[in-house]
């Protein structure tokens, strides 16, 4: 089996890549920055691993990227202004599709546009095949030291979580 994370230089992306090589399963790494991949795929322990650059903007690339792996996990938000792109370019590929958006507008918005057009492509599509969701993140990071999502900065720099959390949270804010 292979997996394409698309967005592998991320934070949710190093846990994935981890959990992958803990599986022994392979990975492709596909992101929009070459060195940031290349940084990701050395500080997962993978240095050599197969790495492919592809803007969300770039259906081909994105395409060909994904078209020799089974599957795309997307950890590449906030999903609401380019997780579509990914999607669609997962189906065109033949490629399973799960991503860790907590958006739920986006959410909605990939079964109403996608539902189809995975049923014809004979393949799954799950978004929001996560731990939590972002509406729970956003007022508590779950640390136990009273992050909220009015202490951001904080948040971050004692959890770790990256900006796109952050960026995310902000997005689905009422
Ligand atoms: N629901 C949950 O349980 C849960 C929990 C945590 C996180 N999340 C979600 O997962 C997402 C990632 O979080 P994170 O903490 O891993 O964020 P992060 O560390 O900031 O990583 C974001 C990744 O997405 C890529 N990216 C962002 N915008 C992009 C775009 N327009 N085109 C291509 N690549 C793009 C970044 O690429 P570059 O390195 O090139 O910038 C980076 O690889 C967030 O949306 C967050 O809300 C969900």
């Amino acid at each position: 089996m292979k997996i394409a994370v698309y967005g592998a230089s991320g934070y949710q992306a190093k846990l994935v890549l981890a959990e992958l090589s803990r599986r022994d399963i392979d990975a492709v790494l596909v992101g929009r920055n070459a060195g940031r991949l290349r940084e990701a795929a050395a500080s997962a322990g993978i240095a050599d691993v197969e790495r492919q650059v592809a803007d969300v903007d770039d259906h081909d690339t994105l395409v060909a990227a994904f078209r020799a792996c089974d599957s795309v996990i997307n950890c590449a938000g906030p999903f609401t202004p380019s997780g579509r792109r990914v999607v669609r370019a997962a189906i065109a590929a033949g490629c399973h599709y799960v991503d860790t958006a907590g958006e739920q507008l986006y959410i909605k918005s990939v079964f109403d546009t996608f539902s189809d057009d995975a049923e014809r492509a004979g393949v799954t599509v799950i978004p929001a095949a996560n731990d939590a969701c972002v509406g729970h993140r956003r007022s508590r990071c779950g640390c136990g030291r009273g992050c909220t999502r009015r202490s951001t900065r904080r948040w971050r720099s004692r959890c770790g979580l990256g900006s796109s959390t952050a960026h995310s949270g902000r997005s689905v804010r009422p």
